[in-house]
């Protein structure tokens, strides 16, 4: 009883560059999300309102929401999201003209206490007061809330991470509002019986449809762990075009999954998600020689070699 459509999200942008260290132009990230679209993907997220100082990366997010600036006729069949960790991003993300705002808001905690210090500087408990007048004030302005959980199966400072805590987090997030979590494999450790124990403590607080997989692909576990997914009847995914990215703060974690590697696992299982994969290998070609390295994606390695 799979899914028979699949939506995927590209967080290429957003979680792909936050980790590069040379400085991506704004313009650069701005062509990845447009060209991102033009390959059928529905949904990106675009950037991070974070302090500066912590992500040097991200500090052109209002720029690259300038250039990403829709007319008020835009149909809107593309959701942009942006990362916010406190009232103060939100409220950067609000100084702009409304053209300029995201549609969703994604806040983002850690399933272990010290993944949620190193992140973000603060407690678990104290993060989720952070972001309780972040949600409102986002609620207020008509953007969507998304609830990013990462280290659910495990910590680069703790080890594994019980499913006990993925559920304790996951209901701290529903209390404050947020209407939808992802459930973050952010090392790339789990295997999929883990992977399932994670999404089924949120699936204790959230609808099948509220909650998303965002598997790293650091022990090539991802793909393995979208079918465990997809056997639950998740049909959510974060991925990053050329598996780009990493998280300045679990150290040796790479990439999301290659969006490339998604769309080929799920077309070739018969499960749409309006995605072209030529063109999306050619975007994850695109971004790649502007880093100047090779794809990470093995499909769009064997889809070029051809
Ligand atoms: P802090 O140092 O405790 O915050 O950082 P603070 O309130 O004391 O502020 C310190 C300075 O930052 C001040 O500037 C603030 O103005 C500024 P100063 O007075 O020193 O000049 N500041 C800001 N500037 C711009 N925008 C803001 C902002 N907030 C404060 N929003 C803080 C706390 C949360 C800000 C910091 O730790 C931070 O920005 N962390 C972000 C870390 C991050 O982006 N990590 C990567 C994303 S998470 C991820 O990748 C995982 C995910 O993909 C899922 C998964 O795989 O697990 C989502
Ligand atoms: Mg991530």
């Amino acid at each position: 009883n799979l899914p028979t459509h699949v939506q995927l999200v590209d967080v290429g942008p957003r979680d792909g560059l936050q980790n590069e260290k040379q400085f991506v132009p704004a313009g650069v990230k701005i062509e990845l999300v447009r060209r991102l679209r033009a390959a059928g993907l529905k949904h990106i997220e675009v950037t991070s309102f974070v302090s500066p100082k912590w992500v040097p990366q991200m500090a052109d997010n209002a720029e690259v929401m300038r250039g990403l600036r829709r007319s008020i006729d835009d149909p809107r069949d593309v959701r942009y999201a942006v990362l916010v960790p406190n009232l103060q991003g939100m409220d950067a993300a609000l100084a702009a003209p409304r053209e300029e705002w995201p549609d969703d808001v994604v806040v983002f905690a850690s399933a272990s206490e010290a993944f949620s210090q190193k992140n973000i500087n603060c407690s678990i408990a104290e993060s989720i007061e952070r972001f309780r007048p972040v949600v409102a004030r986002a609620l207020e302005h008509g953007l969507a809330v998304r609830g990013a959980m990462s280290c659910t199966v495990g910590c680069p400072y703790e080890g594994e991470v019980a499913p006990e805590r993925v559920g304790m987090l996951a209901k701290l997030m529903k209390d404050i509002g947020v209407q939808h979590v992802g459930v973050a494999d952010t090392l790339g450790v789990g295997t999929p019986l883990k992977v399932q124990r994670a999404l089924d403590a949120a699936l204790r607080h959230y609808g099948v449809d509220q909650v998303s997989g965002h598997f790293h692909d650091t022990y090539g576990q991802a793909l393995a762990n979208t079918l465990a997914s997809l056997e639950l009847g998740i049909w959510q995914f974060d991925a990053s075009v050329a598996g780009l990215g990493g998280c300045p703060y679990a150290k040796g974690a790479t990439g999301n999954v290659a969006t490339e590697d998604m769309v080929y696992l799920l077309h070739g299982m018969g499960i749409e998600t309006g995605i072209d994969l030529d063109a999306l290998i050619d975007v994850g070609v695109y971004i790649s020689v502007a880093l100047g390295r090779e794809p990470v994606s093995r499909v769009s390695k064997a889809v070029r070699a051809k």
